[in-house]
């Protein structure tokens, strides 16, 4: 299958790039480069016969046009998105621009690319969002896929708003789409302004690690290559029109994952003292959502998909990853608003 794949240079879309690759499938990789994006990230695969990269702006309809038309690829999986909460506090602009008109150019250049085609049956467009769009849990429950959605930052209502629009081109115009929302994800290629990245990079360099609010907060936490895996899947599994929880079935509080993430640090980089000494509580993140867990009944039965990587397992392998590729987080310390703190209001 040929796949074009938006946001291919950034975490989980590299992800999906080298994992298709690896399948044998024909990869098309168009990403603007924006900050969070790097080319390092899909460094193995640059070379493959299989592999194909086109920089582009997804808010720029012509270039997708003329990407569709020059790659002409049987299916697209739409990744490229600004993606950091604390960022959409402080900017919200750039999200409603990407996240939405970004993804009504991208749908609207498929649906004419996929008419004068004269509507391929197999051709897929995949839309790849979050389990933030289902808001906030209490102690109890799960999100299905009919959870209404309540979406509580300038991030989570932006990709609600792209689900929305997807769903709507597949209800109206009877573009072939499947929906995926996942919970939070961690591993190798992670930006470093995200959680787990921060704390490994901070003890590493023995800086503060700072812990939102009182550190309950909870996520379902996914290792990325198991999310890249799902994701194939239900690009060539998937029902027709159908969106798909995806979980890690690892439900563990900010504070909790901070600590095991230390311990690891401990054990691969003992310090005179341990790592935990340099857990900082500061203020919390505004509308902060306190939960988040994903119920995976329907990808378990329909696809037979489960999560592989235990969370011990993924964050070993996620330590030993940074501590071993300096040369690929280090350059990326020094752009803009990395280490400090966002998303204040
Ligand atoms: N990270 C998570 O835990 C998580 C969980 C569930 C869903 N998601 C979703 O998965 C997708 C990928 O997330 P990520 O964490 O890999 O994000 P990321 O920020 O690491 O990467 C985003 C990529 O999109 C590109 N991009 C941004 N704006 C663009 C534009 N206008 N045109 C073209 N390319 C553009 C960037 O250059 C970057 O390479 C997003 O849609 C996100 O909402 C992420």
């Amino acid at each position: 299958m040929k796949i074009l794949v938006t946001g291919g240079a950034g975490f989980i879309g590299s992800a999906v790039v080298r994992l298709a690759v690896a399948r044998g499938h024909e990869v098309v990789n168009l990403d603007a480069l924006t900050y969070a994006a790097n080319p390092e990230n899909v460094v193995s695969v640059a070379d493959s016969p299989l592999y194909r990269f086109e920089q582009a702006d997804i808010r720029d309809r012509a270039a997708l046009d003329r990407v569709l038309e020059t790659h002409r690829p049987d299916a697209i999986m739409h990744l490229a998105a600004e993606s950091h909460v604390d960022r959409s506090i402080d900017g919200p602009g750039a999200f409603i621009e990407t996240n939405v008109t970004g993804t009504y150019n991208l749908l609207e250049a498929a649906r004419s690319w996929w008419l004068a085609q004269d509507r391929p049956e197999g051709f897929r467009f995949h839309h790849i969002s979050t389990d933030e769009v289902f808001g906030s849990l209490g102690e109890e429950g799960q999100f299905t896929e009919t959870t209404p959605y309540d979406p509580r930052s300038p991030y989570s209502a932006s990709k609600a708003a792209s689900d929305h629009l997807v769903r709507a081109w597949h209800e109206t115009y009877g573009l072939p789409v499947v929906l995926t929302n996942c919970s939070n994800n961690y591993g190798p290629f992670h930006f470093p302004e995200k959680l787990v990245p921060v704390v490994i990079l901070n003890a590493l360099r023995g800086l503060p690690i700072p812990v939102y609010g009182d550190g309950g907060n909870v996520r379902d936490w996914l290792y990325v290559e198991d999310h890249a895996d799902a994701l194939l899947l239900v690009l060539e599994k998937g029902r027709l029109g159908r969106s798909y929880n995806i979980g890690g079935e690892n439900e563990v509080k900010n504070i909790d994952l901070v600590r095991t993430i230390c311990a690891e640090m401990d054990r691969l980089r003992p310090d005179a003292a341990p790592h935990n000494r340099l857990i900082k509580f500061v203020t919390d993140r505004p509308g902060h959502d306190r939960r988040y867990a994903i119920d995976p009944i329907r990808i378990r039965t329909e696809l037979g998909w489960r999560p592989s990587v235990t969370i011990e397992e993924g964050l070993r392998r996620t330590v030993e990853w940074y501590l071993d590729n300096e040369n690929w987080w280090s350059p990326l310390l020094s752009r803009q608003g990395v280490g400090e703190r966002l998303g204040k209001a």
